[in-house]
């Protein structure tokens, strides 16, 4: 009798310890964003599922159903738009074109600019050059003596405009000539910069390295070494750099099992984060509170016009100081990524901006005065890498260029000059100038009756398509020919100096707006009312599916079959360019 109450005892507990399993991990699903973003392991085996396909070219220009003299009227502007950038550019194109095969990143951008159905036609015939050499103010030059407005902030790096950073450039190699690449013992301005770094960031020291991933992968390890603790939280969409650590979806291939990917803005993170002993930290990229949940836009995933983008300050200042609370209360470290926003948003970065003080801060970009930089600031005692009862246990960290002296000479230069007058006053102006210029350049599109919005937090911008079509990705050309210069990731992100002035920006508001009249004008954004954003994406959907199984084709909804594509699934392209470009990588989340 006494054996069997034994048994049920057993089988009580395990089915409690069970049910207890279910519900805390439901309670972690529940706590993950609803698309596929936030669910990495997920997105990671869709991605790979992906057949490559590719319209053909008698159908290239009118996949979304546009009759024929709108998809004459593409094809001409097609040409007209190549054969324009091709006789503007012929020394930067035949520079960079050789590169394509050689250099890795270039191959890779120049394939990831357009949705990969359109990308083979267009990267065959339609080249931008990636070759630069010279700059001046906002402008940068090609081989051809072609000055273009500057939209792309080279990754973010760019908050004062080029000749801040070659003024800052120019002083370091003066402060640290002498001693030259002595790596090691330190030249003695790094002191000055360690004592500007602790003022901004309000915390107690600093370490430097040499890029931003490697500040943030070197504050997550201190997080994990101090808190005993597995596990770092990072907010649905957010970038972080290259890490695998910190990319556990697509873009990397290693299963990473020490990462909660969550919702941002929401309770229910709020409550893993109060409930979880494994959690040691919480990465936050405040550049997130300009499109929560999501990446940051690119034109390589523009198939339809549902881009968003909302930035709703007071909403994120009262979702940081939640999360604050709830590190403090259980024991998480708090990092603030700032590689992207330190010393932009503000001169104490996010942490200024939004008025939250985090427990470890990296930068990186800007910092470095124009050389590459990477700087972890923390608390003493985040920041120590070694236990002094326990002597063996460390928690390594060292780089060969950390420190090196011409970064530290154009570090001091930069942190000198950002805390003069000059330069705080223009922190003081930045957010109201920047949501000036661009409620101006939106009064300039509605009243020209363009399906374009431009959305912005601070001097952070990205464009928003308000009609229908499956080709705004075009957009990108027509702004490069206007005379502007983007990053490969388009209309997805335009990042500004803060030395614009108001004359530049007024040019740069022409230029936007003459070249979506052009691209209006020349058909790109023909409507209609069956093409519908859901008509794109069942269509988008519906030529996957047909490439991947091509015995279903015939059954599959086609919203936009009369005029739709034959689509075509690529496995064996004949040239050797078409085979790079053919490749069935799947487009990843990018930097800056
Ligand atoms: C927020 C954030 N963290 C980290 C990184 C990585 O920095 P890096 O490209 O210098 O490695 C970036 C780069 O864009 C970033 O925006």
């Amino acid at each position: 009798m006494s054996q069997s109450y034994l048994v049920y005892f057993i089988l009580v507990c395990i089915a409690l310890y069970l049910v207890k399993r279910v519900v805390v991990r439901l309670r972690l699903s529940k706590a993950k964003h609803p698309s596929l973003r936030g669910h990495s392991k997920w997105s990671r085996r869709i991605a790979g599922q992906i057949p490559f396909f590719a319209y053909q070219e008698s159908e290239y220009f009118s996949t979304d159903g546009a009759p024929e003299h709108i998809v004459e009227s593409r094809s001409v502007a097609f040409d007209t738009l190549k054969k324009q950038i091709q006789d503007s550019s012929p020394k930067t194109l035949a520079h960079s074109e050789p590169l394509e095969n050689s250099i890795s990143d270039v191959r890779f951008t120049s394939n990831y600019r357009i949705p990969f159905p359109y990308r083979n036609q267009l990267s065959k015939e339609f080249k931008l050059g990636s070759i630069a050499d010279q700059t001046q103010g906002s402008k940068i030059k090609d081989l051809d003596g072609n000055w273009r407005y500057d939209l792309s902030g080279s990754y973010g790096v760019n908050v004062f405009g080029y000749d801040f950073y070659k003024d800052c450039m120019a002083e370091g190699m003066k402060i640290a000539g002498n001693l030259g690449p002595v790596l090691g013992a330190y030249h003695p301005v790094i002191a000055e910069n360690v004592e500007m770094i602790k003022q901004v960031s309000g915390l107690d020291e600093v370490s430097f390295h040499m890029s931003g991933t490697e500040a943030v992968m070197q504050a997550v390890r201190l997080a994990r070494y101090h808190t005993g603790k597995t596990h770092l939280v990072r907010l649905c969409g957010a970038y972080h750099g290259w890490w695998d650590g910190v990319q556990p979806g697509i873009g990397n291939n290693r299963k990473t099992n020490d990462v909660y990917t969550l919702s941002d803005l929401s309770d229910n993170t709020l409550g893993i984060l109060d409930s979880r002993d494994d959690i040691a930290c919480v990465l936050i990229n405040p550049l997130q509170a300009f499109h929560p949940n999501s990446d940051s836009a690119s034109d390589v995933s523009l198939i339809a016009s549902d881009r968003a983008a909302n930035f709703d300050k007071q909403a994120y200042i009262l979702w940081l100081e939640k999360i604050r609370a709830v590190c403090t209360k259980r024991n998480i470290v708090l990092i603030f990524d700032e590689v992207f926003t330190g010393f932009r948003l503000s001169y104490r970065g996010a942490q200024g901006f939004f008025g939250i003080q985090a427990d470890l801060v990296t930068y990186g970009k800007t910092l470095g005065g124009g050389y590459p930089v990477g700087v972890v600031a923390g608390t003493h005692k985040l920041m120590k890498r070694y236990k002094d009862n326990k002597p063996v246990d460390v928690s390594f960290a060292r780089g060969t260029f950390n420190s090196h002296p011409y970064v530290m000479g154009a570090m001091n230069a930069f942190l000198t000059r950002v805390n003069k007058p000059e330069i705080q006053a223009i922190y003081q102006s930045s957010e109201d100038v920047w949501n000036n210029r661009v409620s101006l350049l939106n009064q300039r599109l509605d009243a020209a009756k363009l399906p374009l919005k431009i959305v912005n937090m601070h001097s952070i911008l990205s464009v928003i398509y308000t009609r229908p079509s499956r080709y705004n990705w075009m957009f990108q050309f027509y702004l490069r020919n206007a005379g502007l210069e983007l990053s490969w990731t388009g209309t997805g992100r335009f990042i500004m100096n803060l030395s614009y002035t108001d004359e530049e920006f007024a040019e740069v508001i022409d230029r936007i707006v003459t070249a979506a009249q052009q691209m209006e004008k020349d058909g790109w954004w023909w409507s209609s009312p069956t093409l519908t954003n859901k008509a794109i994406k069942q269509q988008f959907l519906s030529d996957m599916l047909s490439a991947k199984f091509p015995l279903l084709a015939p059954f599959l909804s086609k919203p936009l079959s009369k005029h739709s594509a034959h689509v075509t699934a690529t496995s064996a392209p004949i040239s050797s360019s078409e085979q790079l470009n053919a490749a069935p990588e799947n487009p990843i989340q990018k930097a800056g």
